[in-house]
């Protein structure tokens, strides 16, 4: 979500400027400009005029010189995975992918196994795997191949890191992922390696992820189990894993049972401290998370927002549900969050489990709007209430916070809810969407939209590679605070003028 940016233009080359959520790359040949630190928002008119004509473009040329990005504070990232099959590599790139596109780097993970899929007609057994098999052995070497050229041809569009979801198990595959990345392009590498003796693991990964691979369509669970175990030895006979000493100058971390055991070798960087940082917290320990929002609360009824009003009766009726409620489920552990304010403190007054309080939990800040009904902010700041329709992700209350801003105060929040197992997190309906937003990896022109609705929990459960998302309402009335898109940017819904609050 950081919006600073670092333009080094010393000798020409390429010129990626950061701004918000999108890259650009443009290559040019001027070196007028020294070291320029800046944001494009806050760039000085002499800066701007220094810059090529349009940095909003997105330019498709190669990088002409050899390495030379590689120096580069901001250069694009290739994060290959290594490991044998079954070792979670697809579940820990499909998830640092979801949490770097929630932090506001632009991601995506190039899995290996589809290129080989689309390549070869449908998958027969595990003969395909054997290292004797010279045909299939070229079959896979080129779909490795076709896989980086598409890395790179993303990362030059403007995507920043690029997740090379493979087994990457041999020193000649990495050589050859070094070459290309690094040597030719000059983009950062860094390996992740998931290493895993747990046969219980192993055997859980594939009855859970690999019976529902396209690889074994209309297969029984038994017949893919062996099949896929045979897969795992003919891999085993040649795997080599990541090495400090033969592969000294590489950057990489080693990733022991799960999360067990974590070895860093020369990381480099903020992107790479920040990717090590959250593989060291994620794991894999069945639990469920459960959001809602504070009871209704007196300002709700008024239609005002932000503030730090009390429950409403309704909202007290919700607070003694949603006790009886969570008694019913004895859920194992259960830790309860919420905010610093009133209503969601009062929400969780009688519920049994040991509560803490997170003021990055406090509702979005709206600045000079706090308490004002949508209404009088039409009336009083109609400049303002138009340009957050246009863009309510990065629109910042003057004085106050933007969804952006609150994405950021919340990374600490979802790192310690990745560390924790059975959590009830009672927040509001803003900070609620920027969580949602993380567990059902939503963009974030979705996000500042998506349905919080008061009296309803949320029930979110890790499966395979992503959550299963239920909302149970629970069986007390309140007002709806949603305020759907406009499709004209500053109308206001008639619901939403004074006295049509449904209460
Ligand atoms: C696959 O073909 O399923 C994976 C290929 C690999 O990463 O070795």
């Amino acid at each position: 979500m950081t919006t600073a940016c670092c333009i080094n233009v010393l000798n020409g080359g390429s010129l990626r400027v950061r701004n918000g959520n999108s890259i650009s790359t443009t290559t040019y040949e001027c070196c007028k400009v020294k070291d320029v630190r800046s944001c494009p928002s806050v760039m000085s008119a002499e800066t701007k005029r220094l810059l090529p004509p349009n940095t909003e473009t997105v330019q498709t040329k190669p990088f002409p010189i050899r390495g030379e990005r590689a120096n580069y504070v901001n250069s694009p990232h290739v994060i290959a995975m290594v490991g044998l099959p079954a070792r979670g590599k697809t579940y820990i790139s499909k998830k640092l992918s979801r949490y770097l596109n929630w932090i506001g780097i632009n991601t995506r993970v190039f899995n290996l196994g589809e290129y080989r899929r689309h390549a070869t007609t449908a998958y027969q057994s595990h003969e395909f795997f054997r290292q004797d098999n010279a045909e299939a052995m070229a079959i896979r070497n080129k779909c490795a191949v076709e896989a980086l050229e598409d890395v790179c041809q993303w990362l030059e569009n403007g995507g920043e890191v690029a997740v090379f979801d493979a087994t990457n198990s041999t020193l000649d595959r990495r050589r050859m992922i070094q070459e290309i990345v690094v040597e030719k392009m000059g983009y950062k590498l860094f390996f992740v390696e998931s290493i895993c003796v747990d046969p219980k693991i192993i055997e859980q990964n594939i009855m859970e992820v690999k019976i529902s691979s396209p690889d074994y369509a209309n297969m029984n669970k038994d017949t893919i189990l062996v099949d896929f175990l045979k897969r795992i030895e003919h891999y085993q006979e040649k795997y080599e894993p990541l090495d400090e000493v033969h592969e000294k100058d590489l950057s990489f971390m080693k990733i022991y049972n799960t999360g067990e055991k974590v070895l860093v070798h020369k990381h480099e960087g903020h992107i790479q401290a920040r990717i090590v940082y959250y593989l060291m917290n994620i794991h894999i320990t069945p639990r469920t998370i459960y959001l809602t929002r504070h009871g209704e609360s007196e300002q709700n009824l008024d239609g005002r927002i932000g503030g730090d009003s009390n429950l409403s009766a309704r909202g007290k009726q919700y607070a003694a549900i949603l006790s009886k409620f969570i008694k019913e489920q004895q859920i194992g552990g259960l830790r309860v969050w919420t905010s610093w304010l009133k209503r969601t403190i009062q929400t969780v007054s009688d519920i049994p489990a040991p509560q803490e309080r997170w003021k990055a939990l406090n509702e979005i800040d709206a600045g000079i709007c706090e308490e004002m009904t949508y209404e009088e902010i039409q009336e009083k700041y109609p400049e303002d209430f138009t340009a957050r329709d246009c863009n309510k992700f990065a629109y910042r209350y003057p004085r106050g916070e933007s969804y952006e801003d609150l994405v950021a105060r919340l990374e600490p929040v979802i790192m310690e809810l990745e560390r924790q197992e059975n959590v009830l997190v009672v927040s509001h309906q803003a900070v609620l969407r920027c969580l949602l937003a993380y567990f059902l990896d939503k963009s974030a022109d979705e996000l500042p939209y998506l349905q919080v609705p008061l009296h309803t929990i949320i029930k979110l459960t890790p499966v395979a590679y992503g959550c299963r998302m239920e909302q149970i309402k629970l069986p007390v009335e309140a007002v709806d605070t949603h305020r759907p898109k406009p499709k004209v940017p500053g109308e206001l819904e008639e619901r939403f003028r004074k006295k049509k609050i449904a209460k």
